[in-house]
C-alpha cells in the first residue's frame, strides 16, 4: 500500500517503524519527517496543518492511506479536506477531534456518555475564578479549553500560581477548573472506524521533566508498555483494557456517531487508576508520545490493516490487534531549555551506536542533517527505546542506548520504568 504519514516527531517514526516491518512490503512517504525517518521512508516537505497542501501531496503520490500523526492538523480540518476528496485517511474530522482540541466539549460528550471523569466548573471570566477556585479547592488543576502543546495545564498547590495560570489563558478562552484526581495514570489507544473500538496495550507516560515526577508537565518524558501492576486491582491487563473498552471508548465513539460526527481514528484514553477506580483525565485524538513508541513495538499484527479498516469503516472485518508479552521502554532524551524554549543545532553523536545496540532503537523526534552530523531541531529531540522479557530487561537495553548518545545540554529523566515488576 501507498500510505502517507503526515508529521515530523518520534512517534511518527514509531508508525513508520512498524509499517515498515511487516511482511507485506509498503510504499512509505512521511511528510516533513525528520533526519531519522528519512532513514526508512521516504521524506517531502509539507505544512502539515495546511489541508489542501496535505490534499496536493497525497494526490501528488496517489496515497491509499494518509496517517495523520499530530493533533494541529486534525483540529485545522486536513482529515476532512482528505475524506473530501475520498482518499482514506486515519484521524477524525475537525469536529471530532475537538474531543482533544476542546477541554468543554469533552466533559460534554463524557456526561452525555456516562464516562467517569473528574469534576471540572468552566471559567468563563476572570469574575468567575475566585469562586471556581473555592469550589474544586487545592490542590487545583487549571486548564486551557483549547490546544496548547502540553502548557495550558497546571496542576498546583499555590492558589496565587493558579490564578495567574488562570488569568492568562482567559485571555485566549475559557479555562476549567477541575477537581484534583489522585492515582497513577495509564494511556490506553483504541483504534476506531466511528463504530467499532479496537484497544491497543496500554502504557504509561511520565509527564514531568524531573526523576522523581518532579519540575514541569512536558509533552511525556519517556513510557512503558505493558503495565504489569494492572493486575493486582483488575486480575489481569486484558480486563482492565476490557473495562475501559465497554466504559469509556465504546460509549464515547457511540456519543460522537449519535451525534452526527463519528470518530474515525485514535481515540486516546488518558486515565487515572486508583485501585480499581478508574476515571478520565483526557482524551486525545491521535497516537500519544512517547507512547506510541513502546505499544507499537509490542504490536504482533499489522498495524497497516488496523489504520485502513479505521479509514474505510470496515474494522468489522479486521482481526483484533494482538502483542507479544516482552516490554518495551522509551526514554526521551530533550534540548537544554525545554519545556520552555529549547537551544537548537546541536551536534548528536552516537546514535548509530545505540541503534546497533541488541534490542535497541532510536525514534527521532526532532532532528535534521546538517552537514555530515544529524542535529536537534526541537525540544524532545530523540526517544530510545529498549525491548526485553520484561520491564526491567528493557529499561536497561533503554538506558544502555541512552549512555552512548550526546549533544551538548542534552537531559533525560533517569527514572523511567524504574521499580516495574
Ligand atoms: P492533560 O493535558 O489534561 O493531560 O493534563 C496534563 C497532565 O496534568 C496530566 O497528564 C496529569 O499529569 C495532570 N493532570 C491533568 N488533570 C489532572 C487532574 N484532574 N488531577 C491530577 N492531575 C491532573
Ligand atoms: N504523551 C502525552 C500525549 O501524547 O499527549
Amino acid at each position: 500500500m501507498r500510505i502517507l504519514i503526515v508529521g515530523s516527531g518520534a512517534r511518527e517514526h514509531a508508525i513508520a517503524r512498524a509499517l515498515a516491518s511487516e511482511s507485506t512490503h509498503h510504499d512509505l512517504v512521511v511528510a516533513p519527517g525528520n533526519a531519522g525517518i528519512a532513514s526508512l521512508a521516504r521524506v517531502e516537505p509539507v505544512t502539515a496543518t495546511d489541508p489542501e497542501a496535505v490534499v496536493e501531496l497525497a494526490g501528488r503520490l496517489g496515497a491509499e492511506l494518509v496517517v495523520i500523526g499530530p493533533e494541529a492538523p486534525l483540529v485545522a480540518g486536513v482529515a476532512d479536506a482528505l475524506r473530501e476528496r475520498g482518499i482514506p485517511v486515519f484521524g477524525p474530522s475537525r469536529d471530532a477531534a475537538a474531543l482533544e482540541g476542546s477541554k468543554a466539549f469533552a466533559k460534554r460528550i463524557m456526561a452525555a456518555a456516562g464516562v467517569p471523569t473528574g469534576r471540572a466548573v468552566d471559567v468563563l471570566t476572570a469574575d468567575a475564578l475566585d469562586a471556581a477556585l473555592d469550589t474544586t479547592g487545592s490542590p487545583y488543576v487549571v486548564k486551557a479549553d483549547g490546544l496548547a502543546a502540553g502548557k495550558g495545564v497546571l496542576v498546583t498547590e499555590d492558589r496565587a500560581a493558579a490564578r495567574a495560570h488562570a488569568l492568562r489563558w482567559l485571555e485566549a478562552g475559557p479555562v476549567l477548573l477541575e477537581e484534583f484526581l489522585r492515582g497513577r495514570e495509564v494511556s490506553l489507544f483504541f483504534i476506531s472506524d466511528g463504530t467499532i473500538a479496537l484497544p491497543l496495550s496500554p502504557a504509561q507516560d511520565f509527564k514531568r521533566l524531573e526523576d522523581g515526577d518532579a519540575g514541569p508537565n512536558t509533552g511525556g518524558m519517556g513510557a512503558y508498555s505493558p503495565l504489569p501492576w494492572l493486575a493486582e486491582a483488575f486480575g489481569s491487563q486484558e480486563a482492565f483494557v476490557d473495562q475501559i473498552r465497554t466504559t469509556v471508548a465504546e460509549p464515547v465513539i457511540a456519543r460522537l456517531a449519535a451525534e452526527g460526527i463519528p470518530f474515525q481514528g485514535l481515540l486516546y484514553c488518558g486515565l487515572v487508576v486508583d485501585g480499581a477506580s478508574v476515571k478520565v483525565i483526557e482524551f486525545n485524538a491521535r497516537f500519544g508520545d512517547p507512547e506510541t513508541q513502546v505499544v507499537l513495538p509490542r504490536l504482533a499484527s499489522p498495524l497497516s490493516a488496523l489504520l485502513r479498516g479505521a479509514a474505510i469503516g470496515s474494522l468489522a472485518d479486521v482481526p483484533a490487534p494482538t502483542f507479544v508479552a516482552e516490554a518495551a521502554v522509551g526514554v526521551v532524551m530533550a534540548s537544554a531549555g525545554y519545556p520552555g524554549t529549547p537551544e537548537l543545532g546541536a551536534a548528536i553523536a552516537g546514535l548509530d551506536a545505540a541503534d546497533a545496540l541488541d534490542g535497541v532503537h532510536v525514534d527521532h523526534a526532532a532532528t535534521a542533517v546538517d552537514g555530515t552530523d544529524i542535529v536537534t531541531t526541537g525540544g524532545r529531540v530523540l526517544t530510545v527505546v529498549g525491548l526485553g522479557l520484561d520491564v526491567e530487561v528493557a529499561r536497561t537495553a533503554a538506558y544502555e542506548g541512552i549512555g552512548l548518545i550526546r549533544f551538548p545540554g542534552a537531559h533525560r529523566r533517569s527514572d523511567i520504568a524504574e521499580g516495574i515488576a
